[in-house]
């Protein structure tokens, strides 16, 4: 039996049952995929139900506002996945007339869609034969074939891509998609790979020679910068003040008035800037969390401070709301509630 047949029978007995898979709506299929592009299945599983039953189908998604998508979106990351899924919901619902795109090329020309959802829609929902082509399925190609060139450079992909387009069968594209990366996220690990059970211990070449753990290869980046975050919160009369972002990672969401440094400040520059920036002498100014809380996201890492500021004059440019609950924030913002939510004479989220 080939590469695709024997995964094929794999996947038949040992498929997960995950909830999208009950269905072949384009529009669940597509929601399913954009949460598990950043998000693990256990979590990404939770987000997926909790999505759908707000958004059960594409017109209440077009026909919401994006604040509300941001809402529930809350602490997956990525904020523009959900942008962008608003933004695209919108032009099917209402420039397509609700008409899905079914084919790969269509799809692609989806804000937020690339090539590998344009690959899992059209192959899962239409059967269209598009490899998908994932971190997974790098991997249990770099293994099976002994393929040194590293992944995470942009040239390696048009090899990979070949490769994959050259393995995935005439039949049943969809479910061929979905057992290779079941098999690799299961069997094929990044970790404790289990090649003791797996289909392909007599013919992966990493296996063979012993050197699955050195594949697939990477090429080192300089990845661990680090951005200092110093928040300030202004108080008056237990209301705080809240800014909506207006550009970058987290645009349209809400978070206090923040400084951003490449190295950690000391108070007295800290209050250089707030008078700079907002005219008041911050003579009431304490820092409220000890240590430092982190924030990684994938290139860049952050540390931040939270100080507050008592008695401060009022700030024009915000609002001041003893409630979070209707301001989608970024998972930073909610790590700072969790914890130091009684240092804060407020809020309920
Ligand atoms: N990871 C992302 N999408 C997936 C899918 N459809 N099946 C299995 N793993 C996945």
């Amino acid at each position: 039996m080939n590469f695709s047949d024997l995964i094929l029978d794999w996947y038949d007995i040992n498929k997960r049952d995950l909830p999208w898979r009950k269905s072949k709506d384009p529009y669940k299929i597509w929601i399913s995929e954009i949460i598990l592009q950043q998000t693990k299945i256990s979590q990404g599983t939770k987000y997926y139900l909790h999505f759908l039953k707000k958004f059960p189908n594409l017109k209440s998604l077009a026909n919401s506002s994006e604040n509300e998508v941001l809402l529930s979106w809350q602490g997956l990351g990525y904020y523009s996945r959900a942008r962008n899924l608003h933004k695209s919901a919108k032009k099917i619902y209402f420039e397509l007339e609700n008409n899905f795109p079914k084919k790969y090329e269509s799809l692609i020309k989806l804000k937020g869609i690339g090539d590998y959802t344009a690959s899992a829609i059209s192959s899962i929902c239409f059967n269209e034969k598009n490899a998908v082509l994932d971190g997974n399925v790098y991997r249990i190609l770099a293994r099976y074939f002994l393929i040194d060139k590293p992944i995470n450079i942009s040239s390696s992909k048009k090899y990979f891509r070949q490769l994959a387009q050259d393995l995935i069968p005439n039949k049943r594209c969809g479910d061929y998609n979905q057992a290779i990366m079941d098999y690799s996220s299961t069997i094929c690990k990044p970790v404790n790979p289990k090649c003791d059970i797996c289909i392909f211990s007599k013919s992966c070449k990493a296996n063979l020679s012993s050197m699955t753990m050195d594949f697939p290869k990477k090429l080192s980046k300089n990845k661990n910068r680090v951005l200092y975050y110093d928040y300030v919160i202004f108080d008056q009369g237990g209301k705080n003040l809240i800014q909506k972002i207006n550009s970058g990672l987290w645009v349209n969401m809400y978070q206090f008035p923040v400084f951003q440094s490449d190295s950690c400040i000391s108070l007295i520059d800290l209050k250089k800037m707030i008078y700079e920036k907002f005219n008041i002498s911050a003579y009431n100014i304490e820092l409220v969390n000890e240590n430092f809380i982190e924030h990684k996201l994938t290139h860049l890492q952050i540390q931040s401070r939270f100080w507050k500021i008592s008695d401060a004059p009022k700030i024009k440019v915000g609002i001041y709301v003893d409630d979070f609950e209707n301001f989608p924030m970024s998972r930073l913002m909610h790590k700072f509630f969790e914890k130091y939510n009684s240092k804060l004479s407020l809020i309920s989220l």
